[in-house]
């Protein structure tokens, strides 16, 4: 069978085809589509709602009948539709479940909707040959999710059946990223550039072989605390008082940016043990038989390193899988895998109901994962 899966949830306008064996349970992503709008809401520091969804309502068609051409098929091909439902910016919503309602409606096909965070998960299913299984992983699994609005540890027992074990109480690590770049004036999206500046601080570091850490700490929030919460706002503080402070000391430009290197470094190192130290007792609490790491955030080449480095060296048996860098961010085939993964577990009846949803599928801006 084949479905069509659509990602309107923030600045992406993405579509993506796969081909979906229902008897095996694996599937093929035969193209994926992403339309970024970067360019268009980096002069505002942040995406805005309504130039997102007027960019949706110009992008959709196209990058649907892109997908469709990439993967060699026609619309009266597809068997099935699935949209991101939420969470996300409703004006963005609105528009990827209304284009695929209307689909749904003219071609009579059932749609379904998926949440984003699931979707994110599911990227860690999609192997290096863009195909994968929904049974290869066994449960539990345990995921460390960490995007622009999200930062959880979810575990997931049983096929999805949800549990948040842990969360941030305040900033999500993106947001973190993303602030940290806009008040040392790196620029939007922070994540990419922070970790461009951290890698540079780095070699500073190794070339001039001195300790950063006389100079310049920061704090490692909760990691401490016996919980598996996270918070990463006064981290975020603490690079906005360190960056005041040395400001003040009228540096040159380039005494500046080798600093903005130096502060980017030690914060990607602060984020990085805490998300990493936070997983692996996660796993000690949990016992999960398989990890996956997922989000925007999963493609920060420092935290893959670190995490791969020490799962593997303290839970040699488990599971690991880390999404293929171009699947961390918002894309379709995430969608659509999640939507199979939803698909594949209903029953005939549910199914049936499906083909009603280009009535009543509504978008939430904060919709929840399936609890268990
Ligand atoms: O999952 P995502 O594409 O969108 C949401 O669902 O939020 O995540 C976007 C977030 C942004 O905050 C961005 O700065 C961050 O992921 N990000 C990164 C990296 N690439 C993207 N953060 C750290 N290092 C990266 N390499
Ligand atoms: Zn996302």
């Amino acid at each position: 069978m084949l479905i069509l899966a659509l990602e309107t949830s923030c600045d992406e306008t993405a579509a993506a085809i796969l081909e979906f064996d229902q008897e095996k349970k694996t599937f093929q992503v035969l193209s994926n589509i992403i339309s970024s709008q970067i360019s268009l809401h980096s002069p505002w520091g942040g995406v805005v709602p309504m130039l997102a969804a007027r960019e949706h309502s110009k992008n959709i068609f196209p990058v649907i009948e892109q997908a469709l051409t990439a993967s060699q098929k026609k619309l009266k091909e597809i068997n099935l539709l699935a949209v991101t439902q939420g969470p996300g910016l409703i004006p963005a919503l609105l528009l990827g479940v209304n284009a695929l309602k209307t689909l749904a409606y003219f071609l009579d096909l059932p749609l379904l909707g998926v949440q984003h965070i699931e979707g994110h998960i599911c990227a860690n299913l999609i192997n290096q040959k863009n195909s994968g299984c929904l049974n290869c992983f066994p449960f539990p699994r345990l995921a460390l999710v960490v995007s622009g609005g999200h930062t959880q540890l979810i575990l997931e027992k049983e096929p999805r059946k949800y549990q948040i074990i842990g969360e941030t109480l305040d900033d999500a690590a993106g947001e973190a990223f993303d602030k940290v770049a806009k008040l040392l004036d790196l620029g939007y999206p922070g994540g990419p550039i922070v970790s461009y500046k951290a890698s540079q601080g780095e070699k500073i570091l190794n070339k001039e072989k001195f300790s950063l850490k006389k100079l310049l700490t920061f704090p490692r929030p909760m990691l401490k605390s016996p919980n598996l919460n996270f918070s990463f706002s006064g981290l975020k503080t603490s690079v906005l008082y360190f960056y005041q402070k040395i400001k003040k000391d009228n540096l040159s430009k380039k005494e500046l940016e080798r600093w903005k290197k130096l502060i980017c470094y030690e914060f990607q190192e602060a984020v990085v043990e805490v998300l990493t130290e936070k997983t692996l007792s996660a796993i000690q609490r949990y016992q999960p038989q398989t990890f996956f790491l997922a989000g925007g955030v999963a493609a920060n080449q420092k935290l893959r390193e670190v995490l791969q480095k020490k799962l593997i060296e303290k839970y040699p048996q488990i599971n690991f899988s880390l999404p293929q860098t171009a699947l961390c961010g918002d894309n379709a085939a995430m969608i659509g895998v999640a939507g199979l993964y939803q698909y594949s577990l209903l029953k005939k009846e549910s199914r049936v109901n499906l083909f009603k949803n280009w009535k009543t599928l509504s978008p939430d801006a904060n919709l929840k994962l399936e609890k268990c």
